[in-house]
């Protein structure tokens, strides 16, 4: 654990540029200045066919290219890299979750491998898979992709305090989440750690997108008629059309009168202008808004609610600002509405969320997937199995296909008879159906004095990988089997789950065959059998296909390289034209008396001249040329400002050396006294030399320096300066901090004089230095109290 990291779709764009890609903010800055190239509401492409209606009917509002993927699914066309290029959505998204993982690396400083990603509760299998596709090119493990109302629920339920006890009554909150893209509705109930999804309802195609949509439709309009300009026309100025609607749709929100519309040089040099209120706005959205209230409705109904179960209504969601979705909420319910959670924050902290065990448990308590059931066939032949969208009406996808399962290997027993065959299909954690397992239960012919047994190996070890709780069986005979029948696999109370199966036989199209009143090993208490496991072929709605996949992965992972060595060349150009700059300030600056004028004006030229070439050939150069180019100017700076720090540190270096130098004299004058009279003679005498060298040093060293310009190399380096001060130390320090041996202080002498030892013992505790360190000497108090004194220059 910890190891990982929400990730998740906020409105995110992308930008390609000829030498690199720009993701997240850096990416919307570009949104008029590259708007061919910048993406931007990709997310609802996912898992779609080109010629889906949905694509199709979004693909006049864009101002990026959409193609179709060889396989048939949606791409977007830009220029990346000086090359027109297709990418497909996955590729795109994974792009997005390349960024955030670098974020989020960067916030945490370790590798992040796994996430939780949400998206929208109507998403289908495809779509689903086309998210979990792209979590793998961005080289990242989906642990769960969650429905964003469950993350959102989790979130409220985690940061209320005052939920009730797990055996109380459980509270009940309705979330209506009006996103940019897409309408989410559900009821869900709270006790203390326990959070029941009661219902979910949505309507995609009502979401902020669509109220900006209408607006740009009304303003390209009502631009055609005053002006005679066709907006759909200029991609450019479609998107600051789109900006501009976005941001009058916020006013719209906090003022109710008329408000303008104003776009400077739109079109062909014409300024437009216009205005709107928020009456009107309402008007062209009539449509919309009486969208609002079906999902609200389906909701109360699946849940068997009452308006009076409800404890809060929840509003979420950008669009939710807008006042008249809040009226018709608001009206439908009766009721105030709350405004606790910040759609995206809530989002992810309901994913984030998902990391601690208990919530895990929580989660998977009272939630229908992950779900697993096993079905038993009666088959001689291999057979496919087809899993498909029940409840097409409610479908926010035009195919409800899921997949085709092909079950090989199927044989008849020895005697002739139908083979039974268990087949596995499950719901993962991520909302996805698969057929996980199919296996063959050879029965044996029960062998002489060997007592028969139930040997369902195979079968048994599977079991033991999910958990129990969340498989069911169930047989499937024959006669059930028609091509036109199919099952709800899943609990009947989940009364929205969109999944259904459908299965066929090749066999049972051919011949119809009698099935026997029972199967034939069901009649036998014990009989020895042998389970084999059988290959599954799938093939799924728009998967990706592998040797794809494995592409897009090894693109992404160019891309990642060329995207971080064009920062690397950006970053050493700035670094050059940061220098520039900053000399050439600095040159009329704190450095100006550090050079002569001579020097000055060379370097100032030369400034001048690299700070051309960067606009002209140093404008797009390989990374070596701007280091390179920043050592030859550093060649000349360095020295000014090597002078300029050597300036500021000098005097406190000499300062330093000149208080050793004082320190020590101080105790050779008082050498005389008591104080120091153990000290030997001729070592003290040593010292004395090695304190007046010093000094000397020092005084003559000072005084050069004084005479010598700013300008030139300085006399004596601040380094110098302190060697020299550690030098007089280690000479010096050895013999003047000897501590005075112990003697039976003079009954009359009790208190210390003036300059007397405070306490001898202290004294031969206290620990020599360096120099740099501070000042402890071991002198005596007095010694360095009166130096304090004359401390001053
Ligand atoms: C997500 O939402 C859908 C639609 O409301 C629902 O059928 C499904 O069970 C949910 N799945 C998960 C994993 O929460
Ligand atoms: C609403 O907008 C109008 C026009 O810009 C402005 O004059 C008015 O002060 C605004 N009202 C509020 C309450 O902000």
């Amino acid at each position: 654990m910890g190891h990982w990291r929400t990730l998740l779709f906020l409105r995110a764009f992308v930008s390609f540029g000829p030498r690199n890609r720009a993701i997240g903010a850096a990416a919307k800055s570009q949104v008029v200045t590259n708007c061919k190239n910048t993406v931007q509401g990709f997310k609802r492409f996912h898992g779609r066919a080109f010629t889906d209606p949905y694509v199709q009917s979004a693909k006049p509002g864009l101002v990026y290219d959409l193609a179709q993927m060889p396989s048939g699914t949606t791409g977007i066309k830009v220029m990346y890299m000086e090359e027109e290029k297709v990418f497909s959505i996955e590729q795109v998204t994974a792009m997005l979750l390349t960024k955030l993982k670098e974020t989020a690396e960067a916030a945490l400083k370790k590798p992040v491998a796994d996430c939780v990603i949400s998206v929208p509760s109507f998403f289908t299998d495809a779509e689903r898979r086309s998210v979990m596709d792209a979590a793998q090119i961005a080289g990242l493990n989906c642990l769960r992709l969650m429905n964003d109302t469950t993350a959102v629920a989790l979130a409220y339920g985690i940061y209320k305090q005052d939920l009730p006890a797990p055996e109380e009554k459980p509270r009940t909150v309705v979330f209506v989440d009006v996103g940019h893209a897409g309408y989410q509705v559900s009821a869900c109930a709270f006790n203390k750690g326990k959070l029941k999804i009661l219902a979910s309802a949505f309507d995609p195609e009502l979401g902020g997108k669509d109220f900006d949509e209408m607006l740009v439709k009304h303003f390209c309009d009502v631009f055609s008629k005053k002006y005679k300009l066709d907006v759909r026309s200029k991609p450019r100025a479609l998107v600051r059309l789109y900006q501009e609607c976005e941001k009058l749709k916020k006013l719209m929100s906090a003022n109710a009168s008329d408000l303008p519309l104003n776009i400077e040089c739109f079109m062909n040099d014409i300024d437009v202008s216009s205005k709107l209120n928020r009456g009107e706005f309402e008007e062209m959205c009539a449509g919309l808004l009486g969208r609002v209230e079906a999902p609200l409705r389906s909701v109360m109904e699946q849940a068997k609610l009452k308006k009076e179960d409800i404890y809060a209504v929840e509003i979420i969601g950008g669009a939710s600002r807008i006042p008249a979705i809040k009226e018709h909420v608001s009206r439908f319910f009766g009721k105030e509405l709350s405004t606790t959670l910040n759609a995206d924050e809530a989002v992810a902290r309901g994913c984030a969320l998902l990391s601690g065990k208990c919530d895990c448990e929580v989660f998977t308590k009272n939630h229908p997937a992950p779900f697993s059931k096993v079905l038993t066939f009666y088959r001689k032949e291999p057979f496919s199995l087809e899993a498909y969208y029940n409840n097409q009406k409610d479908l926010p996808y035009p195919d409800p296909n899921i997949g085709q399962f092909f079950i090989q290997k199927v044989t008849p027993q020895a005697s002739g008879e139908s083979s039974k065959v268990k087949v596995k299909v499950r719901v993962s954690v991520h909302g996805i159906f698969s057929v996980s397992s199919a296996s063959l239960v050879e029965v044996l012919k029960p062998s002489e004095g060997e007592e028969p047994m139930e040997t369902d190996t195979a079968d048994g070890q599977k079991e033991n990988t999910d958990k129990k709780s969340d498989t069911e069986e169930m047989e499937v005979t024959a006669s059930d089997v028609t091509c036109t029948d199919t099952l709800r696999y899943l609990d009947q109370k989940n009364s929205n789950h969109l999944h259904s199966l459908l299965w066929t036989s090749t066999e049972e199209n051919k011949e119809k065959e009698k099935r026997p009143d029972q199967p034939p090993q069901a009649k036998k208490a014990k009989v020895k059998t042998k389970t084999v496991d059988l290959p599954i072929e799938n093939s799924l709605h728009w998967q990706l296909a592998n040797d794809m996949l494995n592409l897009f992965v090894e693109n992404e992972g160019k891309m990642i390289m060329q995207d971080k060595l064009e920062k690397e060349r950006n970053d050493a150009k700035n670094g050059v034209e940061e220098y520039v700059y900053e000399m050439r300030e600095k040159l009329h600056g704190a450095l100006e008396k550090f050079v002569s004028e001579e020097d000055r004006d060379a370097f100032a030229l030369k400034l001048e001249d690299v700070e051309n070439w960067l606009y002209e050939e140093g404008e797009d150069q390989q990374k070596q040329v701007y280091i390179d180019k920043l050592s030859e100017l550093k060649k000349l700076g360095q020295p000014i400002q090597e002078r300029a720090l050597e300036a500021e540190e000098r005097p406190k270096a000499f300062d330093e050396l000149g208080k050793q130098i004082q320190q020590y004299m101080k105790i050779l004058e008082a050498y005389k006294d008591e104080l120091y009279d153990h000290l030997d003679e001729l070592e003290v005498m040593k010292v004395e030399k090695q304190v007046n060298d010093g000094m000397n040093w020092m005084n003559s060293k000072m005084n050069e320096q004084m005479k010598r310009s700013l300008t030139q190399e300085p006399v004596v380096k601040v380094r110098e300066i302190q060697a020299k001060t550690k030098e007089v130390y280690s000479a010096c320090n050895p013999t003047l901090s000897k501590p005075k041996p112990k003697v039976e202080p003079p009954k009359e002498e009790k208190e210390p004089e003036q300059n007397g030892p405070v306490n001898g013992q202290e004294k031969s505790e206290a620990q020599p230095c360096s120099p740099e360190e501070g000042k402890d000497l071991s002198a005596p108090e007095s010694a360095e109290a009166k130096l304090s004194e004359m401390d001053i220059d």
